[in-house]
């Protein structure tokens, strides 16, 4: 995957992103597509045909200045001219014409690449925009999950894939990372978006790293120690959402910390997986009350993906070949993170586990460029989010596709937000 994917690998990754969409809608009838079922999110029905409109925006009219297909559309699924909490009361298309208007844009977009010289443009060149918009869909089919595992009700998901057992690791195990310096960013990875770019040398102070991500066991100590009541384990806007929200454990476990509802299912709480659905506060919390803190996305990144005997970036923790079940839980086919230490073979070169994969991680950083940063192709993936009140969260879920993560890509979020599949690891100076 880290060479200049071919138009084929382009087609096929194209129609797994499709079909993937499709899948997770397919069993909900038009009804629940068009309801709103949390404020947080669009109506279902939104995020398909926005899928739609911004593959057309991206590859055929910006790439081959092809004519709109539907006058009126780029409004309806502009994210920006309409917030989420505002997208019910949209003249949306209904889930039948949405499912069209994707199918017509598609055939196009493949008679298209058929045709296009892919070197002949910025946009295209390496494939760009058409990973983008794969890694597009891929990011809507993340944020429908999350949707769906707010929507309670009977599960519509298919079965769990099984999942390798975690081992053993103990609690406080964490990873020496020596300081020096590093390589930070791509200016070469066909797929990464503009705020993974440029590479850059960054230098960084030897740090320790939790092994794996804290688990539901470690977690569930600190609500249990009252962790939710003691004002000094929290910062102020912390605190204070505390008290509003009226949050005193993670999203979706029971009162007794003894279940969880998952996708509508109630599970006992399994205390060997990663905590999930913990806000950035919730995470800085207990981080402070465990006598650590939070790593910046500077330290994870290295953590991750920075190899110190060759030198150079790696794309994923074990190297640069793709993710294979053996490495990393990713792409959904398990709803569920795995147990920790379930994934030796996918260390990184420090000894970091489950970096990519099973839960996103906050980080505390905010979402700042990189030096030499510049959009593209467009301002409001990135741009537009800088300087605002983000934390950044790296290494991707159990929910991400392989396509949409790797060593350097970014995802930020409010501090509040907890519907996303997050957790965390906890860092210390040395
Ligand atoms: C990168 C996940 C923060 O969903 O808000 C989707 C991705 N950008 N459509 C988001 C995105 C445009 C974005 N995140
Ligand atoms: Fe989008």
């Amino acid at each position: 995957m880290t060479g200049v994917p071919g138009k084929e690998q382009l087609a096929r990754q194209l129609g797994e992103s499709r079909a993937r969409s499709l899948a997770l809608l397919d069993p909900l009838d038009e009804p629940e597509l068009l309801r709103q079922i949390s404020p947080l999110m669009s109506p279902l029905v939104w995020d398909l045909a926005h899928v739609g409109n911004y593959e057309e925006l991206w590859l055929l009219r910006a790439t081959t200045g092809a004519a709109p297909l539907r006058p009126g559309l780029d409004s309806l699924y502009d994210a920006f001219e309409h917030p989420r909490a505002t997208r019910p009361s949209l003249p949306v298309l209904r889930p039948a014409e949405a499912r069209a208007y994707l199918g017509e844009v598609r055939g196009r977009v493949l008679d298209a690449l058929d045709r296009t010289d892919l070197e002949a443009a910025p946009l295209t060149r390496g494939g760009f925009v058409f990973g983008m918009v794969v890694q597009h869909e891929h990011m809507h089919d993340e944020t429908m999950l999350a949707t769906l595992q707010l929507r309670g009700g009977e599960r519509t998901l298919p079965d769990d894939a099984p999942l390798p057992r975690g081992r053993p690791v103990a609690p406080h195990d964490d990873v020496l990372v020596p300081g020096g310096e590093h390589v930070k960013g791509t200016s070469t990875d066909p797929y990464a978006l503009d705020n993974e770019q440029p590479a850059h040398v960054v230098s960084t102070p030897s740090f320790r790293l939790d092994r794996v991500p804290v688990s539901n066991r470690q977690y569930a100590a600190f609500v249990a120690a009252g962790g939710y009541a003691e004002q000094r384990w929290w910062q102020p806007a912390g605190w204070a959402h505390l008290a509003s929200s009226g949050r005193r454990r993670p999203m979706g476990w029971s009162e007794d910390l003894a279940s969880v509802t998952r996708f509508g299912r109630v599970e006992p709480l399994d205390p060997d997986e990663p905590v999930q659905h913990v806000c950035f506060w919730e995470a800085d919390a207990y981080a402070r009350w465990a006598g650590r803190r939070l790593p910046t996305e500077q330290e994870w990144e290295k953590a991750c993906g920075w190899d110190p005997v060759a030198q150079r970036l790696r794309r994923y923790p074990w190297g640069d070949d793709d993710p294979t079940p053996e490495r990393a839980n990713l792409g959904g086919r398990a709803a569920r993170p795995a147990q920790v230490g379930a994934y030796p073979a996918g260390a990184s070169a420090y000894g970091a586990e489950q970096m990519v994969g099973d839960v996103w991680e906050w980080t505390s950083s905010g979402f700042e460029p990189w030096p030499g940063f510049r959009a593209f192709p467009y301002a409001e993936y990135s741009e537009v989010f800088f300087g605002g009140d983000f934390r950044c969260l790296r290494g991707g879920s159990w929910a991400t596709h392989p396509t949409a993560v790797r060593t350097t890509f970014r995802n930020w979020d409010v501090p509040v937000r907890r519907q996303v599949f997050s957790g965390f690891r906890t860092a210390a100076d040395v």
